[in-house]
């Protein structure tokens, strides 16, 4: 199979996996799926089919569980909203309510039982055609910023074949929230070749500091190590022990280093944050939003 030609996306298919519970923003997400909570007023899963559009990807692979359709129906057509508010003299919100619809075309898959991120991008691999040779992986809880990693990683499987993922330099003492990976340098410093991968190490033993953000860009090789992975850490099967089988049978994976910003929206901490960065650049709320926000930290 001939690899993507240079500039071209070599993937069509992006995969969001959007399955979990949301423990962590109960008591909402007993209704509301966290994927929808908005980043001022879009939701964040938007945002990352968005970043995956620019990217060149056609369609969006949500992989869902039973009871939580609103993901989808998000991004359904809206065309009777839009004949309303259009009736009304609001362009500006057909606009945006249009948005999601237009941005690219969605099919849900479903994860019947939480077993783990491997499990979950496995349930992809029906509907990811057999002429693609890579997709993409984006975890909606993960914003990096600003966006256009992915067309960076695109260039490293150009360049050296293989899977290519996106590293952060994280302090040590956060590092077991992460897959972590063990490098080598390469001509150029923000790409490294990674010869191991280890899922939320202790900081002792975590082979660097370089952890993985949510972004991936796999070879469809990966659905054949996910067949073969056992349930590693926290009982699940884990993407990072299915790309540390590839590497350890000779599959070339990368890491392109961010060095931009990034979001956790899988906490109410680390959503606050996100809101709040967001909202401070809106030109219509952030001005606002600064003085009060200085007056509450001083007062
Ligand atoms: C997942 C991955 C982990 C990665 C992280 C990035 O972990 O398993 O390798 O570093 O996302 O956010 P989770 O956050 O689901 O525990």
């Amino acid at each position: 199979m001939s690899e993507a030609a240079p500039g071209k996306s070599p993937f069509r298919s992006a995969v969001v996996p959007a399955a979990g519970l949301g423990t962590r923003f109960l008591p909402t997400t007993k209704a509301v799926p966290k994927e929808l909570l908005p980043v001022v007023d879009t939701p964040g899963i938007e945002l990352v089919a968005a970043e995956a559009a620019d990217a060149g990807a056609e369609q969006l692979l949500i992989v869902s569980s039973p009871g939580k359709d609103a993901v989808a129906a998000y991004f359904a057509d809206s065309s009777e909203l839009e004949k309303e508010l259009a009736a009304r003299g609001k362009q500006d919100l057909v606009a945006k309510v249009r948005r999601a619809h237009e941005l690219i075309d969605v099919r849900t898959v479903t994860q019947d039982e939480p077993r783990g991120l491997g499990h979950a991008v496995g349930c992809a691999r029906a509907a990811i055609g057999p002429d693609e040779q890579a997709f993409a992986v984006l975890l909606p809880d993960d914003l990096v910023l600003p966006t256009g990693v992915l067309n960076r990683m695109a260039e490293v499987r150009d360049r050296h074949g293989g899977s290519v993922l996106c590293a952060f330099d994280v302090p040590r003492e956060e590092i077991s929230a992460y897959g972590v990976f063990e490098v080598e340098d390469t001509d150029d410093e923000d790409v490294k070749r990674v010869h191991g991968m280890v899922e939320k190490p202790a900081p002792d033993e975590a082979p660097s500091t370089f952890a993985a953000a949510g972004r991936y860009l796999l070879d469809r090789a990966v659905f054949d190590a996910l067949d073969r992975i056992e349930p590693g850490a926290g009982g699940e099967l884990q993407l990072t022990d299915a790309i540390a089988l590839m590497i350890r049978e000779g599959h070339p994976v990368h890491v392109v280093v961010h060095r931009g910003g990034r979001h956790d929206l899988g906490n109410p901490a680390g959503y606050i944050r996100a809101v709040v960065d967001f909202a401070l650049d809106d030109p219509e709320i952030g001005p606002d939003l600064r003085a009060w926000l200085a007056a509450r930290l001083n007062g």
